[in-house]
């Protein structure tokens, strides 16, 4: 069969173009994603994931991640504050333990055993960014919120230049999902994520919750997500997605009916973005995004191509 991987957003390459060449000779899809979202988590100019991660309202990053290869198959940790890699520990914790979730400190202190790394995740171009939207004080009332606000645009918020940003053309970007299907046909996906930027302390989004940023099983199709967790969470997107390909809808409509559910239940604001990644067994695979802005990334025996998502849900 034919492999692929179908992350989110343009800096799939990054870590698509890594893992394929073990995709293509036979390689399971499982190492594939993980191997993709471990060279995304360390590059420090993605500043939504891993090193470089954007910091919570107190100036702490904190990672969250999920793999996922079947039901009986998945692993996560969140809020893990001093290890760049947390889609491999979230895999050592689908294999090594009873468990399938670990957070905080337990999770730290797991990935301490098993002799994982401590690294510095804030970066200085990170704190930077932090200490300039604490400084502003429109964006800020301390005392009620402590420092966090809602992003009415996630860029002004960021106090970042868009024109000399990489990645400026997607003003909405955050988490990588990466789904990925191997030669045996086999489906795998990983999600990791520093979360919203300037969270309130101890937020955790939708990313490292299995059916919520990541949902995978062999029988029915494989679904991730990247955007608000807030609104993502509320429908188990995921899981949403791949049940409606179990019950015989195409990526795209399952991907479109789970849009068009959150539309219809949450007041959405212009700055909430959602996009979805999903894959049939079959590999058919489909993107889309509530607004412009998303776009994919497709990885084949040909390369990696970015592109603009299968479907927009609103065109504003
Ligand atoms: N989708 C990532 C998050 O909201 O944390």
């Amino acid at each position: 069969m034919k492999p692929q991987m179908l992350t989110t957003w343009s800096f799939g390459p990054t870590g698509n173009d890594a893992a394929m060449p073990s995709l293509l000779e036979g390689g399971h899809a499982l190492n594939a994603v993980v191997q993709a979202a471990t060279v995304i988590e360390a590059d420090p100019t993605i500043d939504s994931v891993g090193v470089g991660g954007l910091p919570d309202a107190d100036g702490n990053v904190s990672l969250d991640a999920c793999i996922m290869t079947d039901p009986n198959r998945c692993g996560a940790v969140m809020y893990v504050q001093h290890f760049a890699n947390p889609t491999q520990i979230a895999r050592k914790v689908m294999e090594e333990t009873i468990h399938v979730t670990l957070a905080g400190e337990g999770a730290e202190a797991f990935a301490d055993s098993l002799g994982f790394p401590r690294s510095q995740i804030l970066t200085a171009e990170a704190k930077a960014v932090w200490e300039r939207w604490r400084k502003d004080p429109n964006n800020i009332d301390r005392d009620k919120y402590r420092g966090w606000l809602p992003p009415i645009n996630v860029e002004e918020l960021r106090g970042v230049d868009v024109k000399t940003r990489p990645h400026a053309a997607e003003p909405l970007h955050d988490t990588v999902t990466i789904l990925a299907r191997d030669v045996k046909g086999q489906l795998a996906g990983a999600c990791t994520t520093s979360g919203m930027a300037f969270k309130v302390p101890g937020r955790v989004g939708d990313s490292p919750i299995v059916g919520q940023g990541l949902y995978v099983d062999q029988e029915a199709g494989a679904a991730g997500a990247t955007g608000t967790g807030e609104i993502i969470s509320g429908v188990c997107g995921s899981f949403l997605i791949v049940e409606l390909m179990r019950r015989g809808a195409k990526p795209v409509e399952a991907i479109r009916e789970t849009l068009e559910r959150i539309q219809k239940r949450f007041s959405l604001h212009q700055e909430h973005q959602v996009a979805f990644v999903a894959m049939s067994k079959a590999g058919d695979w489909a993107s889309g995004a509530l607004r412009p802005g998303f776009r994919h990334t497709i990885t084949d025996e040909i390369g990696s191509r970015v592109e603009e998502p299968t479907m927009v849900l609103i065109q504003d």
